[in-house]
């Protein structure tokens, strides 16, 4: 059994900074992650990272744009710390050696993004992600960190009430190890292949989040599911906000800049939810393109913008969609790409209430951080720009809080051959069915078209329910669910099983979340409750497990500090 005083769980952004932080406290910790760490999905995102940087703007600024641009649905103190903490976090990553673009003064240059009132967003060309993942990864080679790559954590393991570890199969090679820790960190990313399509990678199916509501955390605001305006049809990769943010405009068929009619002050740079709404109005008007597209229109910015800036999205269009964005505009439609929810925690990480009052259940030793996590600082719809900032301010804090908690606690003690042979028998259990069943990829593309069809940008009763019927159904049949191959070096047809497992918990999490949200506010926009209703619905949704295993939805309050709820207009 492998021995760890802190392990984090992921080796994306949030996973790194957590590990970094650990690292430097002088804890002994190791990184788990299900891929090489570097394949992890924080390196598609693509346009920039926010923070009040700049010269005449401030802290509190970022954080009323982040409030409004959350529907008055985030937490206002988690949404301080983002912002009055961002700066520092910019300019360490900087002296990390994160290339940001200049300014002609060599300043970090910004670029605005949607819900700013101020241009914030520091970028590096529309590879920011990229960038600062292998940016922080050298970090970590450089001071030695454990990384256990390619491994698939199916459980977390609990003594006393308390985290002592995980399970985890080792891909390459079918092995089961054990690991005991004094306190984990999740940070496995969003939950983007619950839907299809989707612009997240293969690798985030969620798994963390449901690891967690399995232990016993919270789950919250999960029907806030965010849409990003700009993808691309054939696949749903990602079309930077970036481009938009260096003045391309939306157009419909008629080649009318139909923003103007929605976000007249805003335009294309109204926060996300407003943009996917207008073009699925445009759409449902009859002013598309392509079916279901209207048109993101680079021309006029020139080819040395586009070809210093935004090359990344000149070789997209030209390699998915076949369009030279230098001479013609670009379909694009809105696309899965975020989910706002996430495990509850505190701003340290903490998924249980450490107040002992037990205001939510959680799991005490466990922490999460990124876009696993849901400390609450983009509410109802996140503003582009804002997850990097999250992850690498918030996977700071919840290294430091486990290290802190670590500190403060002895070994809780594992069982490690029934730990071993838990995940034995449910892996004999899926190679003794019959080869030619059920597979896992039929009831894959069910689930996530099923998600788009009724969780999208618009929702109603009825196609949510319809949905949650068939996450259900679904539910319903995976131990019918079989492989083609049964042996244990790098199994990715196992793994498709089991990771579809933990992805119907989310999916019927989110579905849950939706039907019992009676209103619209931020990404949850209601065609039967067209309205936001802060009397009855300013409040967080948490699902969470009952004794008897269901799922069980309650609420919690949320934190206001200055910014009382007005009209949302851009
Ligand atoms: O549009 C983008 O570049 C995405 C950024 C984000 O989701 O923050």
């Amino acid at each position: 059994m492998r021995q760890h005083d802190v392990i984090v769980i992921g080796g994306g952004l949030a996973g790194m900074r957590a590990a970094q932080q650990a690292q430097a406290m002088g804890a002994d910790v190791a990184m788990i992650s299900k891929i090489f760490p570097t394949r992890s999905h924080s390196a598609a995102a693509q346009g920039g990272i926010n923070a009040a940087v700049g010269v005449g703007d401030s802290w509190e600024d970022h954080a009323y744009d982040t409030v409004k641009g959350s529907d008055y649905l985030g937490d206002q103190d988690a949404i301080e710390v983002l912002c009055e903490e961002g700066p520092a976090d910019i300019i360490a990553l900087e002296r990390m050696g994160v290339i940001f673009n200049r300014n002609g003064e060599g300043q970090i240059d910004m670029r605005a993004f949607g819900g700013a009132t101020n241009v914030r967003t520091c970028y590096v060309a529309d590879q920011t992600g990229q960038v600062i993942l292998h940016v922080m990864w050298e970090q970590l080679l450089k001071s030695g960190l454990t990384v256990y790559s390619e491994r698939f954590v199916t459980e977390l393991l609990q003594e006393d009430g308390r985290i002592s570890g995980c399970v985890a199969l080792e891909i390459p090679t079918g092995r089961i190890e054990i690991f005991q820790t004094r306190a984990i960190v999740l940070a496995t990313g969003g939950i983007g292949q619950v839907y299809y399509p989707t612009t997240n990678g293969l690798a985030v199916t969620g798994d963390g989040l449901a690891l967690a509501y399995r232990a016993g955390a919270s789950l919250m605001d999960m029907e806030m599911i965010q849409h990003h305006p700009t993808t691309l049809k054939a696949n749903g990769v990602l079309i930077t906000e970036g481009a938009r943010g260096e003045g391309a405009y939306l157009l419909n068929s008629v080649g009318e800049r139909f923003m103007e009619n929605y976000a007249p002050n805003m335009k294309e740079l109204a926060s996300r939810d407003v943009v996917s709404r207008a073009e699925t109005m445009e759409v449902r008007a009859g002013r598309a393109v392509d079916g279901d597209c209207v048109l993101l229109d680079l021309r006029h910015l020139g080819r040395d913008l586009v070809m210093t800036k935004l090359t990344q999205i000149f070789e997209l269009a030209r390699d998915y969609a076949g369009t030279n964005v230098l001479e013609e505009p670009l379909p694009i439609r809105p696309g899965h790409h975020y989910i706002m929810g996430g495990i509850k925690t505190d701003v340290d990480g903490r998924t249980w209430d450490p107040s002992g009052q037990g205001r939510w259940k959680g799991a005490e030793g466990l922490f999460a951080a990124g876009e696993t996590a849901n400390v609450s600082v983009h509410g109802g719809n996140r503003l582009g720009g804002n997850s990097l900032l999250d992850t690498v301010v918030f996977g700071r804090r919840s290294g430091a809080g486990a290290v802190e908690y670590a500190r403060s606690v002895g070994w809780a003690s594992v069982n490690e051959n029934a730990a071993i042979n838990g995940l034995e028998s449910r892996i004999k259990d899926i190679f003794s069915r019959p080869s030619d069943g059920l597979r896992a990829a039929t009831l894959r593309r069910q689930m996530g078209t099923a998600m788009n069809d009724g969780i999208a940008v618009f929702r109603n009763e009825e196609g949510m329910q319809k949905t949650l019927a068939t996450i259900r159904a679904i539910k319903e049949r995976l131990p019918e669910v079989s492989v083609h191959n049964k042996g244990r070096l790098f199994n990715t047809d196992l793994l498709s099983v089991l990771e579809l497992d933990y992805m119907l918990d989310v999916a019927e999490s989110v579905g849950m979340g939706a039907v019992t949200r009676k209103e619209s506010r931020g990404a949850h926009a209601r065609e039967d409750f067209p309205d936001r209703n802060d009397e009855d619905w300013l409040k967080h949704i948490v699902v969470a497990r009952s004794e008897d295993g269901q799922a069980e939805v309650g609420f919690l309050p949320v934190t206001m500090t200055k910014w009382e709820p007005i009209a949302r207009t851009y």
